[in-house]
């Protein structure tokens, strides 16, 4: 049976949104991203948006309560009964208890912890070359070499988290989007 209650970890940069888009459209599940919710409430101006805004352009985390709040929403409706893929959600150890508290009480646990594994050279490069494209605004090297540490620090203890659960899947995050795609798809059966 695939796995369809995921959480997708990775740094900046690792492909997590490119991966997320690719299968909530196989697998037929929303695609959970606190980072682009986030977005669109700074893009609305609402409270959340207004706290949100200056975290986000420092590269540093938003509150977990504020993120905690929008996540349990989002996971509370019912298209994700079927399942979700989380994309930047949890980022950090409070957010994942968090998290699995809400999905006990809703008899729904997580599946698999999806694991992008992927050098700081490579991150870099490519948010660099989409700073290019979109003109993101957390997308300057400045900020990037930011958001990297606040990644090491705070969410990459994240893999052993999930790893003592029993749930976790490292995944070679270099390579075409295909191959990485493929490479998925074996982990959590098709
Ligand atoms: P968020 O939006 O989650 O950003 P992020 O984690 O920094 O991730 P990115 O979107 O930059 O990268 P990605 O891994 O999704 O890669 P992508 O597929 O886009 O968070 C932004 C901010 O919001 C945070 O800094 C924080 O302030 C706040 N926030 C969000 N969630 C939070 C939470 N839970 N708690 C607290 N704060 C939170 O790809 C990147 C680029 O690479 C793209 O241009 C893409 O086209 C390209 N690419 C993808 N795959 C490949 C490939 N295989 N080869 C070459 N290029 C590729």
């Amino acid at each position: 049976m695939t796995k369809k209650r995921v959480v997708l970890l990775g740094a900046p940069g690792a492909g997590k949104g490119t991966q997320a888009r690719r299968l909530v459209e196989r697998l037929d599940v929303p695609h959970v991203s606190t980072g682009d919710m986030l977005r669109e409430a700074v893009a609305k101006r609402t409270p959340i948006g207004l706290e949100a805004k200056a975290c986000m352009d420092r590269g540093e985390l938003v509150p977990d309560e504020v993120v905690i709040g929008v996540a349990e929403e989002r996971l509370a409706r019912p298209d994700a009964e079927k399942g979700f893929i989380l994309d930047g959600f949890p980022r950090t150890l409070v957010q994942a208890r968090a998290l699995d508290a809400l999905l006990a009480r809703l008899g729904r646990p997580l599946e698999c912890c999806l694991a992008l594994r992927i050098d700081e050279a490579e991150v870099t490069r490519r948010l660099l070359k989409r700073a290019e494209l979109e003109g993101r605004s957390d997308d300057n090297a400045e900020t990037i070499r930011k958001r990297l540490r606040v990644h090491e620090k705070q969410t990459a203890p994240l893999v052993d988290y999930y790893r003592d659960q029993g749930i976790l899947a490292e995944v070679d995050a270099v390579g075409s989007v295909d191959a990485i795609a493929d490479r998925i798809e074996g982990v959590l059966g098709s």
